[in-house]
C-alpha cells in the first residue's frame, strides 16, 4: 500500500503554510483516498493496519489543509465522515420523506378543536362532512420499510425523523414484514409502521430472561426497541416482535385516494394492519370510537396508549400539510395515564443545568403500568403547594407512556396526623447560595453560578449528552467521577485529558474500571470528536437556556460555520433592542408599524420644536396632544395608550429619545428571524455571549476542535421561492390560512401590506385598496388561477 500513497506520503512533508493550491487539492484527494482505505480495514474488516496515532496524523493532516483552503473540502472529505462512523454498529439512512410525529389530544375538546381547527383551515361550513379513520395507537417503534420492484431492499428506524438507522436484516427476521409483494406494486414503495411486541410474548420473553438470570425489560415498547436495535440479527430473530402498517412514505405512483383504501392496499400485499380501525364522520363518531376502544383496550393482545386520527381523504392530507413536525391532518388522542396509590417518604431537591430547583418525591416503590417507580417529579414549589402534598402522605402516581411519572395528589382522608406543608428551601441544597425566583416565573434558582457544583456537573453532563459530544465512555457517572476529583473543571478540559494523562499531571489508568485499553478508548473517542464535531452539536452542548437541538440545528444552519456564528452572536448581543424601545413595542394598542413611525418621528430633528412649543401646557390632555403632532398612521387609540403609559409629555419624550437610540441593530433582527429561534431565544444567545466567562469558554473550544460546518439549507427550488407575497380579498379555492402554508412551503414570504418590496399580489374577490396599491407601484397582481399555475397546481 506504500507504494499506492507515495505520492501523499511525500507531499505531507510540505508544512502546510507553504502548500500551493494544487498541491493542497493534490493532497487532499490523495489522503481521502488513504483514510477511506484505513477506515475500510478498520471498521469492516476489522484489521487496521496502521496506529491509532497514526491514523490521527492523517485526519489531523487532512483538517490542517481544509482549514487553510476550506474551498477546497471535498464532497468525500474524510472532515465530513469522522465523528458519524458507525459507532453504534448501524448505518446511518436519510429518509426520502422525514418521518413525522403526531400532535396529541388529551381531552374530548382536543379532538373537537381537531376537527374544528382542519374545517376552519379548509374554508369548510361548521357542520361539513369530513371523513376520518380511527386507528389504535401501539407504542413501539416507527420503522420505515422501502420495496424496489417489490422486494424489501431497506428498513429503517425514525431516528430524529430525517435520518435513521438502516436495520434492514433485523427487520427481515420479522415474520409479519413481506420480503417481496405480491404483483401489481409501484416500482417505489415505502410503508411506514410500528414494530412493537404482545404483551403475553413480552411476559414470556421476560419469565424467560429472569430464568437465565438476564435482566428484564421495562415493557413492550422498550423490549421491542432493544430487540430491534440488536447487531447481530439472530438475536431479533429470536424474540417475537411483530410489525403493522399504518402509513407511507415515497411512492413513484398513487396507490390509492384515501387512508382507507391505502390500508386494503397493504392487506393485499400481505401486511398486517391495526385494529379495530373505524371510519367516522366527524369529532362526535371520533370520540364514540375512542370511548370503545378505551373499554376494549384491557381485551386486546397489545399495550395501546391512545387512538390516531386520521382525515381519510389522501387529497385532504396533501392539502393540509405540516405544522412544524407534525401532520395537520391527524393526531393522537391520549387514553388517560395509568395511576396508583404509594406513600411519599421524603421530597429531594434536584439542581439543573441552569441552577433551576426541581423537587422530586421520593416514593415507596409502586408499579404503574407495569412499571416499578420509586421517585416522581413535583414540578416546582407552586405545585406542592397547590396540590398541598406532604411527607408522609399517601399520593397518587400517574405515569404516561414513557414520561417521567407525576405525582397527582394527595390523599387527604388518609392523611397521617403530624404531617406539615412543606417548605421549599430558599438556598441550593448544593452549594448553599441564595435560590430566588424571578417575578414572572415558576422556578426558583440557585445564584451560585458557577460556583455551584451541581449547575457545573450539570452542564457537563449536557456537555457530553447524546445530541451533544456523545463522547463513547464519556457518561453521566464517569463525568460526575472525573468533576469530582478535579480531573474535568470545563467543557475544554475533556480535550485536554490525553495531554495530562501523558505529562502524569493526572492519572486515569489505574483508577477503578480504567484499564489501558478503556483508557485508550476514551482518548480515541475524545478524539474523534475533537477532529471532526458538527456545529449544530457544539451549539447544542453549550446549554444555553431555550436552545435546545431544533434551534441549535437552525442555527448552525443559518450561521454554517462557528467562526461566523461567535462573531454574529457577539454583534447581536450589542445590537439588542433596549428596554425603552421594547416597552414601546409591548405597548397594546401600538402596532410595529405605529411604533416604527413615532419612533422616525422622534428622529426628526424638527420634532424637538413641536414638542417644545407644548411642553410645560398643563390645559392640554396628554393624548390629545399625542394625537395633534401629526405622526402618521397614529390613531385615537394609539395615543390613549400612550398617555397612559407614559403620564406626562416629558416622560413620553425621554422614553421615545432613548428608544431611537436603542433601536435593534441587523445582527439582532437577523437572529431573530431564523426559523425556529423565538424572541426568547434569541436572548438567551444573544446575552450569553454578552458574558465575558461565557465567551472564553465557548473561543476556547473553538480553538480545540475542528467544527464541521453546516450545510446551508436547501434551498427551495420554485417558481416563487424567496418572493414576497400578498394574498387579498376573497379567496375561491382555498382559505388564507392554506394559502400563506402553501406558499410559505413553497418558500415564498407571506407578508400582510404591500410595499415596493412585493413580488406578487394575489388578488381574489372585492380585492380593494391593496390592489390598488400594487398598481400603483407596479407590482405584480396574479388572480387565484393564474397563482396556481404559477405554482404549479
Ligand atoms: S401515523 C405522519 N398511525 O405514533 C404521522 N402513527 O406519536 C405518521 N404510531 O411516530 C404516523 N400507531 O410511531 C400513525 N396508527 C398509527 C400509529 C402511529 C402508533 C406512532 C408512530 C408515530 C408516533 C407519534
Amino acid at each position: 500500500m506504500t507504494d499506492l500513497f507515495d505520492d501523499a506520503s511525500i507531499l505531507r512533508r510540505t508544512p502546510v503554510e507553504a502548500l500551493t493550491v494544487e498541491q493542497a487539492a493534490a493532497e487532499l484527494e490523495a489522503l481521502a483516498r488513504e483514510i477511506a482505505h484505513h477506515d475500510e480495514l478498520y471498521h469492516q474488516k476489522d484489521q487496521p493496519e496502521i496506529s491509532d496515532a497514526e491514523y490521527d496524523t492523517l485526519v489531523r493532516r487532512n483538517n490542517a489543509i481544509e482549514g487553510r483552503y476550506p474551498e477546497l473540502r471535498r464532497a468525500d472529505s474524510p472532515s465530513l465522515r469522522v465523528g458519524s462512523a458507525p459507532a453504534a454498529g448501524f448505518g446511518k439512512v436519510r429518509h426520502a420523506l422525514p418521518m413525522l410525529s403526531l400532535g396529541n389530544a388529551f381531552a374530548p375538546e382536543d379532538a373537537r378543536e381537531f376537527v374544528a381547527r382542519i374545517r376552519r383551515f379548509l374554508g369548510l361550513a361548521e357542520d361539513a362532512a369530513v371523513e376520518f379513520v380511527a386507528e389504535p395507537k401501539i407504542d413501539g417503534l416507527s420503522c420505515s420499510l422501502r420495496y424496489e420492484d417489490g422486494r424489501l431492499v431497506l428498513a429503517a428506524t425514525r431516528g430524529d425523523g430525517a435520518e435513521g438507522e438502516d436495520v434492514t436484516a433485523n427487520v427481515r427476521t420479522i415474520r409479519d414484514v413481506p420480503h417481496r409483494l405480491p404483483a401489481p406494486y409501484p416500482a417505489v414503495l415505502e410503508v411506514r409502521g410500528e414494530v412493537y411486541m404482545n404483551r403475553d410474548d413480552f411476559l414470556e420473553m421476560n419469565r424467560a430472561r429472569a430464568d437465565k438470570g438476564e435482566p428484564l425489560f421495562a415493557n413492550p415498547r422498550n423490549a421491542a426497541a432493544g430487540s430491534l436495535r440488536q447487531l447481530d440479527p439472530k438475536i431479533t430473530a429470536g424474540r417475537p416482535l411483530r410489525f403493522f402498517g399504518y402509513a407511507l412514505g415515497e411512492l413513484s405512483e398513487p396507490i390509492a385516494d384515501t387512508q382507507s383504501g391505502v390500508r386494503r392496499r397493504l392487506e393485499g400485499w400481505g401486511f398486517q394492519l391495526n385494529h379495530p380501525t373505524e371510519c367516522c364522520r366527524g369529532a362526535d363518531e371520533l370520540l364514540r370510537h375512542y370511548e370503545r376502544i378505551g373499554r376494549e383496550r384491557s381485551a386486546l393482545p397489545f399495550d395501546i396508549d391512545g387512538v390516531v386520527y386520521k382525515v381519510d381523504s389522501l387529497e385532504l392530507q396533501q392539502r393540509l400539510g405540516f405544522v412544524s413536525r407534525a401532520p395537520r391532518w391527524a393526531i393522537a388522542h391520549k387514553f388517560p395515564a395509568e395511576k396508583a396509590q404509594t406513600r411519599l417518604k421524603g421530597i429531594t431537591i434536584q439542581v439543573g443545568r441552569t441552577g433551576a430547583l426541581t423537587p422530586v418525591a421520593e416514593l415507596e416503590d409502586i408499579t404503574v403500568g407495569g412499571v416499578v417507580v420509586s421517585r416522581a417529579t413535583l414540578h416546582n414549589e407552586d405545585e406542592i403547594a397547590r396540590k398541598d402534598v406532604r411527607v408522609g402522605d399517601l399520593v397518587v402516581v400517574q405515569r404516561a407512556g414513557d414520561v417521567i411519572p407525576q405525582i397527582v395528589g394527595a390523599v387527604l382522608e388518609q392523611r397521617p396526623e403530624g404531617t406539615e406543608p412543606y417548605r421549599f428551601p430558599d438556598h441550593c441544597p448544593v452549594c448553599g447560595s441564595l435560590a430566588v425566583r424571578e417575578p414572572d416565573e415558576a422556578v426558583r434558582r440557585c445564584t451560585g453560578g458557577l460556583i455551584c457544583a451541581a449547575q457545573a456537573k450539570e452542564r457537563l453532563r449536557h456537555f457530553v449528552s447524546r445530541d451533544a459530544f456523545d463522547i463513547e465512555g464519556l457518561g453521566e457517572k464517569i463525568i460526575e467521577e472525573f468533576w469530582d476529583d478535579e480531573l474535568i473543571r470545563s467543557p475544554a478540559d475533556i480535550f485536554t485529558l490525553q495531554e495530562r494523562e501523558e505529562a502524569g499531571t493526572i492519572r486515569i489508568l489505574g483508577r477503578p474500571g480504567w484499564k489501558e485499553k478503556s483508557v485508550q478508548n476514551l482518548f480515541a473517542a475524545i478524539r474523534q470528536r475533537r477532529d471532526g464535531i458538527e456545529l449544530q452539536r457544539v451549539i447544542f452542548a453549550l446549554g444555553i437556556r431555550h436552545v435546545g437541538e431544533v434551534t441549535a440545528k437552525s442555527l448552525a444552519r443559518h450561521y454554517t460555520t462557528m467562526e461566523n456564528w461567535i462573531e454574529r452572536m457577539i454583534e447581536a448581543g450589542h445590537a439588542m433592542p433596549g428596554e425603552a424601545w421594547r416597552d414601546l413595542h409591548e405597548l397594546n394598542g401600538v402596532g410595529p408599524t405605529t411604533a416604527a413611525t413615532i419612533l422616525a418621528w422622534f428622529a426628526d430633528p424638527e420634532s424637538a420644536a413641536k414638542l417644545d412649543f407644548y411642553s410645560g401646557n398643563d390645559s392640554l390632555r396628554l393624548e390629545t396632544v399625542i394625537a395633534s403632532l401629526g405622526i402618521k398612521r397614529l390613531n385615537v387609540r394609539a395615543a390613549q395608550a400612550l398617555a397612559q403609559r407614559y403620564g406626562t409629555l416629558e416622560s413620553w419624550r425621554a422614553t421615545m429619545t432613548a428608544a431611537v437610540a436603542q433601536a435593534p441593530g441587523p445582527a439582532w433582527l437577523e437572529l431573530v428571524a431564523v426559523p425556529d429561534v423565538g424572541e426568547v431565544a434569541a436572548e438567551e444567545v444573544a446575552s450569553f455571549f454578552l458574558e465575558e466567562r461565557n465567551l472564553t469558554v465557548v473561543r476556547d473550544l473553538a480553538a480545540r476542535l475542528n467544527v464541521l460546518p453546516a450545510e446551508a439549507p436547501k434551498a427551495v427550488s420554485s417558481p416563487v421561492a424567496g418572493k414576497t407575497v400578498v394574498f387579498t380579498g376573497t379567496l375561491e379555492t382555498m382559505t388564507r390560512a392554506e394559502a400563506k402554508a402553501r406558499a410559505e412551503a413553497l418558500g415564498a414570504k407571506v407578508a400582510g401590506s404591500v410595499s415596493a418590496k412585493t413580488d406578487y399580489v394575489v388578488a381574489g374577490a372585492d380585492a380593494g385598496s391593496k390592489a390598488a396599491k400594487a398598481q400603483e407601484l407596479g407590482v405584480t397582481i396574479l388572480t387565484e388561477q393564474a397563482w396556481h399555475e404559477l405554482v404549479g397546481g
